[in-house]
């Protein structure tokens, strides 16, 4: 099959998106994502022999372009923790047929690695900053560490021309409600694409209520209340991020519903985690091992067709069907699959 071809799912969603996670390993113990009374010291991570190799990501992701992957997305875990990440970068910018190569982060190794990513091929970066407070960020993060760092990372991604910038705010009432106006500040002086992303119920780790989620109707109203706002049609099927511009010509921002309005309907992304499990919903309760499959001497042709299929079977449509039902099914944690 050529790249540029398209493979669709049994509700007719095309394969378009591979998140790839390249680590479960982090430096922050995000509250939503990995608390530390889970993620301690006796948590057992991967290691390294259970990680897919590059040269492995590599012939996965090249087997999804050819079936009509356009866009991959790094993410974790902490993508910058994974060493030589700069190597896999610069392996997947060299895929015939890939359009988009970004990635996402917590920020805190950007300044030291903006440029050699760049350099290597990366094409744009997402940080991920949940307030311009420091004692409200550290209550997320959980490790303390300081929002002028996070920032100088983004500067320093900005010099080395992974534009545009997107920031991700995942939004917890009780905890950084306040700090959705000035992060809508900053990101309009900076020129950054702010993306507010509901708090969700990834995994059972982060104790999630319905509760501290902050509907993104109520982000909205908060800032245009301000800042006048206006609807944006989306770019593409299958956005994810609602997108409004200030009235002013100030810039945009987006939000993310994925609890108050599932957008599953046009979910066209798979998610690798970083021992080569492949999960085709962010909400999965299984996923398919494919590591063994490519440890045990597949050819490429196999391979397409053992990925195809499983494309062809999916049907999850986990956001649209949440309920009492479905809340206490295994899932995947966030941290494991990328987000
Ligand atoms: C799992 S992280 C991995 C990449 C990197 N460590 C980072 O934080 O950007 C990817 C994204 O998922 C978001 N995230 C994690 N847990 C979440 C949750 N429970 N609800 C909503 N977003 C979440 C993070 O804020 C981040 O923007
Ligand atoms: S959201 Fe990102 S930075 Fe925070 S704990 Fe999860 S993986 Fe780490």
């Amino acid at each position: 099959m050529e790249a540029g071809a398209t493979t669709s799912d049994r509700l007719g969603r095309p394969l378009r998106d591979l998140r790839i996670s390249v680590t479960d390993r982090c430096n922050f113990r995000c509250t939503y994502c990995m608390p530390r009374e889970v993620y301690g010291a006796a948590f057992r991570f991967l290691p390294q022999t259970e990680l897919l190799t590059f040269e492995e990501i590599t012939r996965l992701a090249g087997v999804a372009v050819s079936l009509g992957v356009s866009k991959i997305r790094l993410t974790g875990g902490e993508p910058l923790l994974r060493r030589d990440v700069e190597q896999l970068v610069g392996m997947l910018a060299g895929l015939d047929g890939l359009g988009d190569l970004t990635l996402t982060t917590n920020g805190s190794l950007l300044a030291a690695k903006a440029a050699s990513l760049a350099a290597a091929g990366l094409r744009r970066v997402t940080v991920s900053l949940d307030s311009l407070d420091d004692d409200v960020f550290a209550r997320l993060n959980d490790v303390s560490f300081p929002v002028a760092r996070v920032v100088e990372g983004i500067e320093a991604a900005v010099r080395a021309g992974l534009q545009p910038i997107k920031v991700n705010m995942v939004v917890r009432r009780g905890l950084n409600e306040d700090s959705v106006l000035p992060m809508a500040r900053f990101a309009r002086e900076g020129g950054y694409t702010l993306r507010f992303i509901e708090y969700m119920d990834v995994g059972h780790t982060n104790g999630w209520a319905l509760e501290e989620v902050l509907p993104s109707a109520e982000i909205v109203s908060m800032i245009d209340a301000q800042l006048p706002l206006e609807s944006l049609p989306a770019q593409y099927p299958g956005e994810v991020a609602t997108r409004w511009r200030y009235r002013d010509g100030g810039g945009e921002i987006g939000v993310i519903s994925s609890v108050t309005q599932p957008f599953c309907g046009a979910c066209s992304r798979a998610r690798l985690t970083a021992e080569g499990v492949l999960y085709t919903c962010l909400f999965g309760t299984r996923g398919s091992d494919l590591r063994s499959v490519l440890r045990g001497g597949i050819d490429d042709d196999a391979l397409r067709e053992q990925l195809a299929s499983l494309w062809r079977q999916r049907a999850d449509r986990y956001s649209e069907l949440r309920s009492e039902a479905t809340a206490a099914l295994p899932r995947v944690e966030m941290s494991r699959i990328g987000g």
